[in-house]
């Protein structure tokens, strides 16, 4: 059994819970649950989103963890070692490869979106330093949209950003970038919670966010709702099990994996709290939301708020931050494969994989003008991708972890994996999850989305 990996190790159990927690909350807590909460008419979603991360997000988060730290290496090359040393076939290596397509594919939309939030950072940087900031919120937002030039500048800023880090590796690069401003990000949300709370609509927006119409809820709705938990906890694309192969033994999987879920369900909660009462109270229609919600909704707070200019800057700011150290997440995987498995070096590797996410995302950037009139399977290019790579790649993927985890490892294995501190119930839980409960679940939803049921 290997001890430490060929690309470096965590320093310390919280350096893994900082990497894991910088991989799971960005765009998915503060840009697209609010946004496809709003599209999916609120509480029924809501319940149903948090009842898969219970469900189905905790189980499959130890389950990656454990299969990373057990392999040790890039998941193509952990899972076709562990297949063969439990004797089962290498050709489960194959979703080691569907968890990198999906990585390039979420990279792709990813990047093009923290790019927003780059150009608005910098955007009310511009206005502190006296200029022209943010006037019009849904004007500024459709001018963005409507300019492939700057949306394609910024989308490029990010990536070379996100390269940079993953570029000088585990220790040199990914540590030192996911530690001081997560925390940060998360009290200027509670600044925006507190405004949130004194406009008068906090209690209308608690009412959208938790009180079900189970009457609205479509198999659509459910598929959705599932792929979101994937997406937030950053799970279904062997992205947590790459870090988890960076995980010294002796750290507690249990532990580090509910702190995991745990910070990021908190944080995409309070981001709903503090966003809701400020587009209820602009008189934004909630359910007409789409991907635009933040950016048009947010800076009408913030042209009322006090300090509300450095204060929006500083959260687009932060953002960005929060979105890169995911997207370092999404790059490393294909990374650390193409390090072991070729003579590239490291920054060669990671330039590679950058440079193929970035053209990759121009069809995204390209949607809302260029290409604006084309659609697949009646959505634009960006929502399709997004459709493929969350709602069906991600689902498969962690289908496939929890199969891989429950029935392929030993029980001996994953029972000395996940440690002797957690109580036997408590394995068994796990383990009756990941065998049955997840993986049953998760085939209900695939087969509504193919309309078998
Ligand atoms: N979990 C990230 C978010 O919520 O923004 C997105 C993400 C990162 C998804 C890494 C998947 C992944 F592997
Ligand atoms: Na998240």
């Amino acid at each position: 059994m290997q001890t430490t990996s060929i690309h470096g190790m965590w320093s310390s159990r919280l350096a893994f819970i900082m990497a894991a927690t910088g991989s799971a909350v960005g765009l998915g807590n503060i840009w697209r649950f609010p946004y496809i909460t709003s599209e999916n008419g609120g509480g029924a979603f809501v319940l149903i989103y948090l009842f898969c991360i219970l469900i189905v997000g905790m189980p499959i988060m130890f389950s990656e963890i454990v299969i990373g730290r057990r392999g040790r290496m890039s998941p193509i090359n952990s899972l076709r070692e562990l297949a063969a040393d439990a004797g089962a076939s290498k050709s489960w290596m194959g979703l080691g490869v569907l968890g990198v397509i999906a990585g390039f594919l979420v990279l792709s939309f990813y990047s093009v979106v923290a790019g927003w939030t780059l150009h608005y950072g910098f955007l009310y940087a511009k206005e502190l330093a006296g200029g022209v900031g943010v006037t019009d919120p849904t004007a500024n937002f459709t001018g963005l949209l409507a300019s492939a030039g700057e949306m394609t500048f910024w989308h490029g800023v990010f990536m070379v950003m996100t390269v940079g880090v993953v570029a000088f590796g585990v220790e040199k690069g990914l540590e030192r970038a996911v530690s001081v401003l997560m925390p940060v990000l998360f009290v200027l949300l509670l600044v925006l919670l507190g405004y949130g709370m004194n406009t008068g609509h906090f209690q209308e927006a608690v009412g959208f966010l938790f009180k079900p119409d189970w009457s609205q809820v479509s198999g659509g709705m459910i598929v959705t709702a599932m792929g979101q938990a994937f997406f937030t906890l950053s799970l279904g694309m062997c992205a947590i099990m790459t870090y988890g192969a960076y995980l010294p033994s002796g750290v507690s999987v249990p532990r580090v994996g509910t702190t995991v879920v745990i910070a990021d369900t908190l944080v995409a909660v309070v981001a709903g709290l503090a966003i809701f009462p400020i587009v209820i109270s602009f008189g934004i229609d909630p359910a007409g939301g789409g991907p635009g919600l933040i950016f048009t909704s947010l800076p009408l707070a913030f042209a009322e708020m006090p300090w509300g200019i450095p204060y929006g800057m500083a959260f687009f700011l932060l953002l960005s931050v929060a979105a890169w150290t995911s997207s370092i997440s999404l790059m490393e995987p294909a990374t650390a494969y193409l390090v072991e498995s070729t003579n590239l070096s490291r920054k060669t590797a990671a330039l590679c994989v950058a440079g193929l996410a970035w053209t990759l995302g121009l069809a995204s950037v390209f949607s809302f003008n260029l290409w604006s009139e084309v659609r697949i399977g009646g959505r634009d290019i960006m929502s399709a991708i997004e459709y493929v790579a969350n709602d069906i790649m991600l689902p498969i993927g962690g289908l496939l972890t929890a199969v891989f985890a429950g029935w392929i490892l030993s029980g001996k294995i994953t029972r000395e994996e996940l440690g002797e501190k957690m109580p036997n119930w408590a394995y068994s839980a796990w383990l009756w999850l990941t065998r049955v409960v997840t993986p049953a679940m998760i085939l209900v939803v695939l087969a509504s989305l193919l309309g078998i049921i």
